[in-house]
C-alpha cells in the first residue's frame, strides 16, 4: 500500500483548513458570484478587498477576494490549536529549511507565511477575530446556503512526496487513488478536522489549486443554486455535476468564478475522527471513483486550476490518465 503509516503524534497541532485569498480582475463580478449567487457573507470590504464568511463560521473570513492584474490563488490558511503550537509550526517548516515569515494579517493575531516542498504558498495562525454567530439568522440564507469551508484540493506534481510530507505534520489519509501499473499515488485526501479531507492532492501540473469547496446542508441546495445559475447569467461557469462522489461518498457541484478559481458545493460525507481508520483504496481506473453513478469528469477538470503567487510550476513524471469525458 503506497500510503505511509499516520503521524498520530505531529511535531504541531493543526485544528482545520481555514481560509485562501483569491486575485480577482474585476471586484463587483466577484462579488456579484460568491455574494448574490452563493450567499456568502461580506464581513468586511473596501474598494480593492472582501472579506468573507459563510454562515456557520464565527472566524472572520474564510475567503479574502482582493483585486488583481493576475487570477491566482495566495496562501492556503491553516488553524493551529493555541499560540505555543503555532510556535512548533514554525520551527518545524524552519527546520526543513522551508521559509518562514511572520507576517501582520488583518483580523488575525500572529501569522506566519510559509511554504510546503512542492511550493505551495502557506499561512498558519492561531487566533482570528471572532464574529457573533448567525447560523440562527435565517433571513441571511440566501444562494447555496454555505455553511463552512470544508477542504483545498490541489494539483501535485509528485503526490507520493506530497503526502509523505502532509502525513508527517499529522494529515492523516482517508481514501487514495493507486495506479495500479505504478503503485504510485494518483490522488489522495488528508484530514485533520474529521471529515474524509482538509486537503487534497491530485496527479497533474503544480502546484496549482484545483478547488475550494465549501459545505452547504443538503443535496437540495446545490439544484436550487443549478436553477438560479441557469437563469441569471451563470450558466458557463457550471462545469461538473451534479453528482454523488465515488471517493468521499459527498454529493458535490463544481463551478468556476469570474476568473475561473473552482469551487465545489459539498456535502454530506463521513466522520474520520478514528485515529486507526484505515485509508480506503481507489484504482485510477474504476468508474465509479469521480462520480458513484458512472460519469466521467469534463477534460477541465483535470487539466484547469488557479496558479498560486510565486510557486514555480512543475510537470507530473507519473502518465497515468484517468477516464475523461468524451
Ligand atoms: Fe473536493
Amino acid at each position: 500500500m503506497p500510503v505511509p503509516t499516520p503521524n498520530l503524534y505531529p511535531a504541531f497541532n493543526t485544528v482545520r483548513l481555514s481560509h485562501v485569498e483569491f486575485g480577482v480582475r474585476d471586484l463587483a463580478r466577484s462579488r456579484a458570484f460568491y455574494v448574490d449567487t452563493l450567499g456568502l457573507q461580506v464581513t468586511d470590504e473596501d474598494a480593492n478587498t472582501i472579506y468573507l464568511r459563510a454562515l456557520e463560521e464565527r472566524g472572520h473570513h474564510s475567503i479574502i477576494l482582493r483585486k488583481s492584474d493576475r487570477a491566482e490563488a495566495k496562501e492556503l490558511g491553516f488553524k493551529v490549536y493555541d499560540e505555543e503550537n503555532l510556535d512548533r509550526a514554525a520551527a518545524f517548516f524552519a527546520g526543513k529549511d522551508l521559509p518562514v515569515s511572520w507576517v501582520k494579517r488583518p483580523y488575525q493575531g500572529r501569522t506566519f507565511l510559509t511554504r510546503d516542498p512542492q511550493g505551495i504558498p502557506l499561512e498558519f495562525y492561531a487566533k482570528m477575530d471572532r464574529l457573533p454567530p448567525i447560523h440562527q439568522q435565517y433571513s441571511l440564507y440566501k444562494g447555496v446556503k454555505p455553511l463552512r469551508i470544508d477542504h483545498f484540493n490541489c494539483f501535485s506534481p509528485n503526490v507520493d512526496e506530497a503526502v509523505a510530507f502532509w502525513n508527517e505534520i499529522g494529515f492523516r489519509v482517508t481514501e487514495y487513488t493507486e495506479d495500479a501499473e505504478s503503485g504510485r499515488l494518483w490522488a489522495a485526501w488528508t484530514h485533520r478536522k474529521g471529515g474524509v479531507h482538509d486537503l487534497a492532492f491530485t496527479n497533474g501540473t503544480g502546484p496549482r489549486l484545483h478547488h475550494t469547496a465549501f459545505w452547504v446542508p443538503t443535496p437540495l441546495n446545490i439544484i436550487d443554486l443549478l436553477d438560479l445559475m441557469s437563469t441569471t447569467g451563470w450558466l458557463a461557469n457550471i462545469e461538473r455535476g451534479p453528482g454523488r462522489h465515488g471517493i468521499s461518498n459527498a454529493f458535490f457541484l463544481y463551478i468556476r468564478d469570474p476568473d475561473g478559481h473552482r469551487i465545489e458545493i459539498y456535502c454530506s460525507d463521513y466522520q474520520t475522527v478514528d485515529p486507526d481508520l484505515e485509508p480506503i483504496r481507489w484504482d485510477l481506473k474504476d468508474p465509479q471513483r469521480q462520480t458513484l453513478w458512472g460519469a466521467p469528469a469534463p477534460r477541465s477538470w483535470f487539466e484547469e486550476g488557479s496558479v498560486f503567487a510565486g510557486a514555480a510550476l512543475k510537470e507530473s513524471d507519473l502518465k497515468a490518465t484517468p477516464i475523461v469525458a468524451p
